[in-house]
């Protein structure tokens, strides 16, 4: 057993310092697997070394369940930014409990404010260094709305690659499909600034909408509206990292 006192564990998982969570639990607001605990310094075993659901909790109102990393799904819905500092939008970070700023969890990589779908997030800085460098060439997979309708010879170029400015070589589509004559399912594996806006903007065509539905081998959860998170769970961290 790797115990934790009672103060220490409640920290670990955003819910204030070590002073506000021994004040939360001296109050009574604070039990375990159902029991009130007012000890700040009793002893527990969280249950998990990793993002898997360990020890249950109450605080108030919200139950929990203890989790050593953190690693979450949200669909991002249009007219949000990805950062703590937004600028002329809200912040994504909105969109989750006020625990997930204080443990840090911080956006894998970036979708511009008027772009949907798939965000993952996470506070363990390996993960993020690891998805969101363009070093491991994950496939990310693009629903494109265009502006002007085409056909396969676009498909076709952008596959065959495309000049974009600041870049000494030609970028190429990893794959491509058309799903109608406005809508492409593009999948590509950097992650340079506007990517998929300057690919379109390059080929001759305008971008109206964009949603990222699939990051390596993980979908959108189909369940989730647009604002909505979930964790991730083991399964879901192994199919994020097996895709074709
Ligand atoms: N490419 C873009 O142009 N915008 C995004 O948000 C993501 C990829």
């Amino acid at each position: 057993m790797h115990a934790m006192q009672l103060d220490r564990l409640l920290h670990s998982q955003g819910f204030g310092s070590r002073k506000e969570c021994r004040a939360l639990i001296r109050a009574g607001h604070v039990s375990i697997a159902g029991v009130s605990c007012e000890d700040p310094f009793a002893d527990f075993d969280p249950g998990s070394k990793d993002g898997s659901a360990g020890l249950e909790f109450q605080v108030g109102e919200q139950r929990w369940h203890y989790r050593a990393k953190a690693y979450l799904m949200l669909h991002k819905p249009t007219g949000y930014e990805c950062s703590h500092k937004p600028t002329f939008h809200p912040s994504v970070f909105t969109l989750l409990p006020q625990q997930m700023l204080l443990r840090d969890v911080q956006c894998v990589g970036r979708l511009d404010q008027d772009t949907t779908g798939l965000m993952l997030l996470s506070d363990d800085g390996q993960f993020i260094h690891q998805w969101s460098s363009g070093k491991k060439r994950t496939p990310k997979l693009y629903e494109v709305t265009l502006k002007h309708a085409v056909g396969e010879d676009f498909v076709a170029h952008l596959l065959a690659g495309v000049e974009l400015h600041d870049e000494p070589a030609p970028i190429a589509a990893a794959a491509c499909e058309l799903s109608s004559e406005t809508t492409l399912r593009l999948t590509i594996c950097e992650g340079k600034y506007h990517q998929v806006k300057r690919m379109i903007a390059a080929a001759g065509n305008r971008v109206e909408a964009l949603h990222r539905s699939r990051i390596g081998g993980l979908d959108l959860d189909g369940a989730l509206a647009p604002g909505q998170w979930r964790w991730l769970e083991a399964a879901d961290l192994h199919t994020l990292a097996t895709y074709d």
